[in-house]
């Protein structure tokens, strides 16, 4: 972990960490954004050194930041479609100033999968079938859509080299290809850790 008094001060805990952004984000964390000790869990099993690790769906960077403090020895880029969270995921990391960290705005079906070896994925397309939980009316939300992603994902994950580690937060295990051998789910039975065969 980095050694700066000011960074060190935002994870004590997650309400500390939150206030890197506006209180309507903050409201959002506890459904939406994964809490420090889950990233804690999922980085310590996906950064291998030099690793480059994609957070699908990256939200206000909650994930990605704390996980890029705590291992500086990997990489986490993250994929998110709404332009108004890519910008607080850009503000919160130029707060904290952490360098291994690098988001992109975007849909998840335009990225090219052979630039990172790791993923995390924190159900993603959930609101596309429970309105009562959508984050806001900034994108389209359908069952099509969520078919068309779950499929989407599916296939990118069935494609992925042996090796390949992902973490699962809340998504139902239909959604990961056969091929990944399930490693370790004792933190909590949310949180699954994958490597494929
Ligand atoms: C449950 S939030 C998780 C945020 C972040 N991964 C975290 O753990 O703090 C899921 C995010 O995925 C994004 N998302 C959903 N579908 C997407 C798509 N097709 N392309 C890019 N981002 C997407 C949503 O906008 C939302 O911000």
């Amino acid at each position: 972990m980095y050694s700066d008094t000011i960074s060190i001060s935002y994870f004590r805990k997650d309400a500390a960490f939150d206030t890197l952004y506006p209180i309507h984000i903050r409201e959002l964390s506890q459904m939406h954004w994964t809490g420090l000790d889950i990233s804690l869990e999922a980085s310590n099993f996906l950064a291998t050194p030099g690793a480059r690790i994609l957070d699908i769906g990256s939200g206000v960077g909650k994930f990605c930041i704390a996980s890029g403090v705590y291992h500086p020895e990997a990489t986490f880029y993250g994929i998110e479609q709404r332009e108004a969270l890519f910008n607080y995921a850009e503000s919160a990391k130029a707060q904290i100033g952490v360098p291994n960290v690098q988001f992109m705005h975007g849909n998840l079906t335009n990225l090219d999968y052979d630039l990172f070896d790791h993923f995390y994925f924190f159900n993603p397309f959930y609101e596309n079938i429970e309105p009562s939980i959508r984050i806001d009316y900034n994108v389209n939300t359908s069952f099509d859509l969520y078919n068309y992603y779950t499929l989407f994902i599916y296939e990118m994950l069935n494609k992925r080299p042996a090796g390949t580690r992902l973490v699962t937060f809340h998504a139902p295990e239909k959604q990961i290809p056969i091929s990944y051998q399930l490693m370790n789910n004792s933190y909590s039975p949310v949180l699954k850790m994958w490597i494929k065969k």
